[in-house]
């Protein structure tokens, strides 16, 4: 078994890894060739690396446009009985216990330079809550007003996904915090993959210490794998789930579990529907949703693959406007039915999830055998991307709801340093928010006030506050 292992990597030119091999203890030695024996076919992973270094550079010679408007909608255009029904029917779903919601929060956050999962920032909210509890607040609040509405008490089912760097500590806040309200068996956390760190051309693995591979978190495409080696589409089938509405932790203003937009995919018979924003300029770092062309088939740009020129393209019928501007916002929804076909052939293939490369400062061991913290980049993650997964989808069973971003996308992405989606422009956009839902309802505001989740979901029974005067900072 061990010369098996050493062998299969040995053939697949990575014998630098056991150059300290014999000089290593036996527990040192076995958890090593545990780690090695993760990685299936060393052969086959370092081809793909070179597909995923050329992969980067291929989408120049693709064709997009926007999707067609039949695959569309706007929440902005939307006429009062279409919300309303779709609201409504998310709602049944919801009170039905059908939705479940599935959090993406393996990231390290190294953009926002915080150690801590992102979950656990506190972005100086006058009630100090962070975004895991903002997010917990929403479902407790849309549960009770499905339960409301239906007569009958109904719990919403939450999936946490965390990675190895991550998962420790957001278990840990959970617990600590009383899961927020929730019930603890309404949370069920499960860890993505990791994959190996490579030297900058592909060819070589890079090692932590002399008993140790370099890995990094499989990117937020490991969902997929996830769901599946977890045992998680068996899960939703027992529980009687039929939708999920996924999600990225950084959004302050997600709206968890979106009546409305569980309505709407119910509505088109969608297998897999995402919610996309207007892009703010062609600079901002957004993936864009689009039609491939060549394929008539749904897929996202991402930002750091587009070219500039077709990023800056104009709409030719509005000069006023990008031409490709709706920017993915990693909020989708999936049919349980889609997910139960299709995760296992979208894992088996790296047509369906392909890797992408970043390369990155990874602290390794150099050809001395000391472990260096580099200054340049001089390594490569491999990342999986989750929308990578669309073009496998019918373009009819595929549909993108466009929402007003001011209600329900601002980020923590970046430290305050940067000038956007930091922790000030979260701490604004949720506050600015509130405040206009309290405005609205004839509430007299001086400065900004915080709306709790658990008051409300998306500005609805906040009548009490009607000729009530409100301070900067008041929590309602
Ligand atoms: C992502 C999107 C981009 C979109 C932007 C909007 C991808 C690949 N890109 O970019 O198209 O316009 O968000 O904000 O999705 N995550 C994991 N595991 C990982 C890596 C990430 O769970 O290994 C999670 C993060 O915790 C986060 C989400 O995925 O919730 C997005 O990851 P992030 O790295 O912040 O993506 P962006 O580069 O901002």
């Amino acid at each position: 078994m061990t010369e098996t292992i050493i062998d299969s990597f040995k053939q697949a030119g990575q014998n630098h890894l056991f150059k300290y091999f014999q000089s290593l203890t036996h527990q040192q030695q076995e958890s090593f060739l545990d780690q090695l024996s993760t990685i299936d076919d060393p052969i086959h992973l370092i081809s793909t690396v070179k597909q995923a270094l050329n992969f980067s550079s291929s989408n120049g010679t693709k064709s997009f446009s926007p999707l067609p408007k039949a695959q569309t909608a706007s929440t902005l255009e939307l006429d009062d009985h279409l919300r309303t029904t779709w609201f409504d029917s998310g709602l049944e779903a919801i009170s039905n216990n059908e939705v479940g919601v599935l959090l993406m929060a393996g990231g390290q956050g190294t953009r926002l330079g915080s150690n801590d999962p992102k979950g656990c920032y506190n972005i100086g909210l006058p009630s100090g809550k962070c975004l895991f509890e903002i997010q917990a607040e929403k479902i407790l609040k849309i549960q009770q007003l499905a339960g409301t509405k239906h007569g009958k008490e109904c719990l919403i089912q939450w999936y946490i996904m965390t990675s190895k760097p991550t998962r420790e500590s957001t278990e840990q806040y959970f617990k600590s915090h009383d899961y927020f309200g929730m019930k603890e068996s309404q949370i069920t956390f499960f860890n993505q993959g990791t994959l190996p760190c490579f030297n900058l051309d592909g060819s070589k693995i890079l090692m932590e210490d002399t008993s140790k591979i370099c890995e990094s978190p499989d990117g937020n495409g490991g969902l997929y794998k996830a769901l599946e080696l977890n045992g998680l589409i068996k899960d939703f089938e027992t529980k009687g789930i039929k939708h999920l509405h996924m999600y990225c932790v950084d959004n302050i203003l997600v709206k968890v579990a979106d009546p409305l937009f569980i309505g709407f995919a119910i509505d088109k018979k969608l297998l897999l529907g995402t919610k996309a924003v207007r892009k703010r300029d062609a600079c901002e770092s957004v993936g864009l949703i689009v039609m491939n062309e060549q394929l008539q088939k749904p897929c996202v740009i991402e930002y750091s693959e587009i070219s500039q020129e077709l990023a800056n393209k104009k709409d030719p019928h509005d000069e006023s406007k990008l031409y490709l501007r709706a920017a993915n916002i990693v909020n989708h929804y999936y049919s349980v039915e889609l997910l139960k076909q299709m995760v296992p052939e979208w894992i088996k293939s790296q047509d369906h999830l392909p890797f992408h490369i970043a390369k990155k400062k990874i602290t390794s061991l150099n050809d001395e055998g000391l472990v260096v913290k580099p200054s340049e980049p001089n390594g490569i993650k491999l990342e999986q991307f989750i929308f990578d997964v669309f073009t496998s989808i019918e373009l009819s069973k595929f549909g993108c709801l466009e929402v007003d971003r001011a209600s329900e996308f601002s980020p923590l992405k970046n430290s305050v340093a940067a000038a956007n989606d930091n922790p000030l422009t979260c701490k604004r956009d949720y506050l600015t928010l509130g405040t206009n839902w309290v405005v609205k309802n004839g509430g007299i505001v001086n400065g900004l006030v915080e709306v709790r989740g658990l008051t409300s979901y998306n500005g609805e029974g906040l009548e009490f506050v009607k000729g009530k005067t409100f301070n900067d900072g008041d929590i309602i």
